[in-house]
């Protein structure tokens, strides 16, 4: 399901502009767009008053945010010592030649992000899969296949 369209001067006026919104700023753009394109960080850096080069330094430390576009699913693949040792790691190959992409990318119609982890927190349905806030335990390549044809 796509998004709502929010406007980013929408975004900007809910918050003063001040360096200490930067963050709530960033979350909300990621929240709306998915990730930080080049022009919203201008925008938001322009907006509360700090240099790009700090927000650029925030937005890379913490994880939760994309500097890339994002799918509008994502697919996380783990390759934890449990998932590792049942099958893992073909599993991650399989839905890179599925879906065309790599581990860290999204397909060019921005449909799917791929990523691997190192722990989903649910050793025990070993190898695990995550499709948005789905798990796949017992994951093979074939169910993740017919579970993304779904989607
Ligand atoms: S190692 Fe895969 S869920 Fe923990």
């Amino acid at each position: 399901m796509n998004k709502p369209r929010v406007d980013i001067d929408e975004i900007m006026e809910r918050y003063p502009g001040e360096p200490r919104y930067l963050i709530s700023l960033l979350q909300d753009v990621q929240a709306a767009y998915n990730y930080i394109s080049p022009e919203a960080m201008n925008l938001v850096c322009d907006h509360v008053g700090v240099p790009l080069t700090r927000a650029w330094s925030v937005a890379t430390f913490y994880k939760s945010f994309s500097l890339e576009p994002r799918g509008e699913h994502e697919i996380r693949v783990c390759l934890g010592t449990a998932c590792h040792l049942k099958g893992g790691a073909r599993i991650s190959e399989g839905v890179e030649m599925d879906l065309g992409v790599e581990a860290g990318r999204t397909t060019e119609d921005l449909k799917f992000t791929l990523e691997t982890v190192n722990c989903l927190g649910a050793c025990a349905l070993a190898p695990v899969v995550m499709v948005d806030d789905a798990y796949i335990g017992g994951a093979t390549r074939t169910k993740v296949r017919n579970l993304l044809k779904k989607l």
